[in-house]
């Protein structure tokens, strides 16, 4: 049987560590585009020379033509700008709604039954653009950050808690801005929801609320420390994972930025929630029970989501 075929479309920060994760765990042969000469071709070769350390067997090359994706069976779209110091995601609009447009174009004729996972900010808006510029199937394009946002709120959690990461488990919905929406109630230390780790004294609530804030601030901790640019290691492994449920049908219950058409009293929506993904891309939105203040904090990350998308509409006529 043929290898799959992974096409990352971007080959930055992200774009090469998503071929360098993707090459050491052997998911496919994997094409690097970008419109920047000589980049995914330099980092093709740079890490096929690892593969006979490494051992693995994928073959991988870089490209500027779209005709080198074809037929891939998961594309994972990076291509645009970061965000700088002071920036935030949305201040990204513009210029990478921009960069969807050709991208999507590219999808389309290319590879219309690639499992699309977008990366770029601001994402939420920017993964509705894609379906709507690529026109593949809404269950099959959806946007990666529910997974990056719950492991930095693992990461600080297993640190307060002084355990291993592994078992600590969390859970953030919502858009992924400032308003994303990490849920105490469903998020636990080896089962044990965090609001009863509370209650028995291991942590308390004001320490809590803190980790919430960190986690909602995480990307912009990390563009203060780095300076010239977003982070990068933890996204990419994020939409790994998720590449990796699709390719070999896992059902992992990922919180992504899925399209929402009922679920959540949604009508027609990109954002933050959980979902089942499988070989048939998104195969499920799993509708959870909101409290009245998780219910708030949820509805006021989606205005800020809508707000985003009337922006965009704003911007192209063709998306009106
Ligand atoms: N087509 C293809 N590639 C493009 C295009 C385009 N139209 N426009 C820009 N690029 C490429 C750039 O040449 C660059 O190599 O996208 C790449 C982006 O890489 P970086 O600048 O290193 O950014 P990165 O850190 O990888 O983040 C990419 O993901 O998390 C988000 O906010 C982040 O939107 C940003 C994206």
């Amino acid at each position: 049987m043929a290898r799959p075929k992974i096409a990352l479309i971007g080959a930055g920060q992200i774009g090469g560590t998503l071929a360098h994760l993707a090459a050491i765990k052997e998911l496919g042969d994997i094409v690097l585009f970008d419109i920047a000469e000589g980049v995914p071709q330099g980092k093709a070769l740079d890490l096929a020379e690892s593969g006979p350390v490494e051992g693995f067997d994928v073959s991988l090359k870089g490209t500027q033509d779209y005709a080198d994706i074809a037929g891939a069976d998961v594309c994972i779209v990076t291509a645009g700008v970061p965000r700088k110091p002071g920036m935030s995601r949305d201040d990204l609009l513009g210029i990478n709604l921009k960069v969807m447009k050709a991208v999507g174009e590219g999808i389309k004729t290319h590879c219309p039954d690639a499992f699309v996972i977008c990366i770029t900010n601001p994402l939420d808006a920017m993964v509705w653009a894609l379906q709507v510029f690529s026109g593949l199937p809404r269950e099959k394009v959806c946007g990666m950050a529910g997974v990056l946002d719950s492991a930095r709120f693992r990461h600080f959690l297993a640190e307060e808690f002084g355990v291993s990461m592994r078992d600590v488990t969390a859970f953030v919905l919502g858009g992924h801005g400032d308003t994303m929406v990490p849920l105490t109630r469903y998020s636990t230390v080896a089962g044990i929801p965090l609001p009863d780790l509370v209650e028995m004294g291991w942590t308390t609530q004001d320490k809590l609320d803190a980790i919430v804030q960190r986690t909602r601030d995480g990307g912009a901790e990390i563009v203060g420390l780095l300076k010239t640019g977003s982070a990068f290691y933890a996204p990419a492994t994020s939409a790994i994972e998720m590449a990796e449920a699709y390719l070999k049908d896992q059902k992992r219950l990922l919180p992504c930025a899925a399209y929402v058409d009922s679920a959540f009293g949604l009508k027609g929506l990109y954002v933050g929630v959980p979902t089942i993904i499988g070989a048939g891309g998104v195969e499920k939105v799993i509708d959870i029970k909101l409290q009245k203040d998780e219910q708030a904090m949820f509805d006021k990350s989606v205005d800020a989501v809508k707000g985003l998308v009337e922006a965009c509409k704003g911007i192209d006529e063709s998306l009106a």
